[in-house]
């Protein structure tokens, strides 16, 4: 599809870059395995050349903006470059944009919640295919309305277009995901954005599924199609060190108090007046994470000298690839659609989702994700389950293994073709003796998984733990 050199250049590269990629864990047999990794959706390994360069970062690290010496200059410097650096990323108007710092998207999405100025009878449009950290904040500040999913887990969009009309002007905010994590469904933002804008309405994306996956950009202002807000995180994007971002119009972050206030925030304090920063100091309160600022943005330079087209291309094979040899067998059940990022959710017809999760652990040395990955209730749509207050017993007393739930392998551009090969040839192995897996696993209620009878899990972990020093 792609000339071969373009594409793999930049697809190796990153592979090789990838610490630990030549990791290798126990597995049923007494042999040690390659561990394959495809829970890239939840966080993303970190990169060699980044810890070297945070290496040499380290050695200057102090705080920033209020110490005196090179240190603190230096750290100053690269604290403030890096917020330029996320924002040339997505696309961020470098004048009329701010970025602030956060720990992740759940952070940036709770902190737009308090910096919105949402007034009682405001509506904030949202929808079913959202995982809890773009629905819940919103729930704490305003009147929530849905959006509806089809069958396929995709956007109703003449419904968020009657409701945007249904309910002018009180949306103040449309808050929708760039991709599910759960489905890896693709929304299109930016047409969302010009049906947001033609009600009066801003728009918030999701990016923690998208930004590490594709190509993104806000777009102007002046555009009909720009993005208001931007969260994501670095965790999801080779920058594993709890730095995240809130991008956003600089005006809105110039009004009121933040939600958290404390050192940095202001430019001067009296008994009875406090004169708040300017942006991104004032919402970024504390002694602020330099490492992980750092980290993000070299990351991201990373990405980009290797080019997320490229990357994301590599991706989109890799996807097709996984989604037709899943697609090729009967006893699996393949949910969401296209045009989707590398998330691709199943389940093996008669099998729980945890036990499957569990098989191609032990047998394969293969991480997946199980269960409803903080989106309850699109799982529960897709699934076409109803809410169930059996469901809360079970998770209570941790019998996971009795939830309704999915398998979801998620893929970086770094995976290969061979890894999802191991993985087809191991879930066609499972469909065929699906009797034989369930007897020989059983639950463990201290480590919450499937773990085979025959293999010592507790004491190879043991031995893990103790290498890592805990
Ligand atoms: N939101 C992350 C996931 O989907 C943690 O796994």
């Amino acid at each position: 599809m792609f000339p071969l050199q373009v594409v793999n250049r930049p697809n190796a590269a990153l592979r090789s870059n990838i610490h630990g990629i030549d990791l290798k864990v126990p597995v049923l047999g007494g042999k040690k395995k390659p561990f394959i990794f495809f829970d890239n959706a939840a966080s993303t390994p970190p990169l060699k050349t980044v810890l070297q360069q945070m290496d040499e970062f380290m050695k200057w690290y102090s705080g920033v903006h209020r110490g005196t010496g090179y240190k603190s200059l230096v750290s100053s410097r690269v604290y403030d470059h890096s917020h330029d650096v996320i924002a040339e990323f997505v696309g961020a108007d470098p004048v009329l944009d701010t970025v602030v710092l956060v720990k992740n998207t759940t952070e940036a999405i709770n902190k737009l919640s308090y910096r919105l100025g949402l007034k009682p009878g405001d509506i904030v449009l949202t929808t079913e295919m959202e995982h809890h950290s773009n629905d819940l904040p919103w729930r704490q500040q305003a009147r929530v309305e849905y959006v509806q999913v089809d069958a396929h887990g995709r956007l109703n969009m003449e419904q968020l277009q009657n409701l945007l009309k249904k309910n002018y002007p009180r949306v103040k905010l449309v808050a929708v995901c760039g991709a599910s994590n759960v489905t890896g469904h693709i929304n299109d933002v930016h047409r969302i954005a010009e049906l947001a804008h033609g009600f009066g309405a801003r728009i918030l994306v999701d990016g923690a599924q998208l930004i590490p996956h594709h190509c993104f950009n806000m777009k102007p202002h002046s555009h009909p199609q720009h993005i208001d807000f931007l969260a994501f995180s670095g965790h999801k994007i080779f920058a594993p060190y709890g730095c995240g971002a809130l991008i956003g119009p600089r005006w809105l972050f110039e009004q009121g108090a933040p939600e958290y206030s404390g050192g940095g925030t202001v430019n001067m304090v009296f008994r009875d007046t406090v004169y708040w920063g300017s942006p991104p100091d004032r919402d970024e309160a504390g002694s602020p994470n330099v490492p992980g600022a750092y980290a993000l943005a070299a990351t991201l330079q990373y990405l980009k000298s290797l080019g997320m087209l490229q990357l994301s291309r590599n991706e989109q094979r890799l996807t097709s690839y996984l989604m037709e040899g899943l697609g090729r067998n009967r006893e699996v059940i393949l949910y969401g659609s296209t045009p989707r990022v590398g998330v691709v959710t199943f389940n093996i017809k008669g099998l729980s989702h945890a036990l499957v999760g569990a098989i191609l652990c032990f047998e394969a040395g293969i991480g997946v994700r199980t269960g409803c990955f903080c989106a309850q209730g699109y799982v529960r749509r897709l699934l076409e389950e109803t809410e169930n207050p059996d469901h809360l017993q079970y998770y209570m007393k941790r019998e996971l293994h009795k939830l309704p739930g999915m398998v979801r392998v998620s893929l970086a551009a770094y995976n290969t073709e061979r890894e999802i090969d191991i993985f087809l040839q191991l879930v066609e192995q499972i469909c065929q003796n699906k009797k034989a897996y369930r007897d020989s696993y059983q639950w463990s209620e201290q480590l919450g998984t499937y773990v085979p009878k025959d293999l010592g899990v507790e004491s190879l972990l043991e031995e893990i733990y103790q290498r890592v020093g805990f």
